[in-house]
């Protein structure tokens, strides 16, 4: 038996003005996506905002529905979107926040494990590291690439 680590590393900002110019733009997109949350029965709203290889960011933000399972998480709704409309161009940096209204949450909101693995799908197709950008209003968490979330991740259907 060997006992194994995992080391993650991940930037902290304490603001946004310490961001890029680049990151800042996607954090004030993702702001913006929060407004087409439809959340009525969690009362929490999150957008995401996706930075494409190309430049251009696609929004996202949940999106709830009396049957509780046929939602949709913000980061999904943001990069199915991309897949859909922008197919064949790789995903940079996917940026999310999460609030009530107009507070965003102190601590930056973290994508569920599902959210986690459709991140790592689209940088395997990609073959581009897809950063991840997570808001709160005390810090802001970087990554430079989805394994950093989701360590382990499943990504074969081979026996090797
Ligand atoms: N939600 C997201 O949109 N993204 C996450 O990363 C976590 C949770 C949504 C799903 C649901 O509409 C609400 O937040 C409460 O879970």
């Amino acid at each position: 038996m060997a006992e194994k680590k995992i080391n993650v590393t991940y930037q902290e900002y304490s603001s946004v003005e310490e961001m890029v110019p680049e990151d800042q733009a996607l954090v004030a997109a993702a702001l913006e996506a929060q407004k087409g949350s439809y959340s009525p029965y969690s009362d929490f709203q999150v957008g995401a905002a996706l930075l494409l290889a190309n430049g251009v960011i696609v929004k996202g933000a949940n999106q709830e529905n009396i049957a509780y399972p046929s939602g949709l998480c913000a980061e999904r709704t943001a990069m199915f979107a991309a897949g859909a409309n922008h197919p064949g161009v790789a995903f940079d940096t996917i940026a999310v926040v999460g609030g009530n209204g107009e507070d965003v949450c102190e601590m930056p909101a973290a994508p569920c494990g599902a959210c986690r693995q459709v991140m790592a799908e689209y940088q395997r197709l990609y073959g581009h590291p897809l950063k991840v950008i997570l808001i709160g209003t005390h810090a802001i968490y970087k990554f430079a690439k989805v394994e950093d979330l989701l360590p382990l991740i499943f990504d074969s259907l081979k026996v090797e």
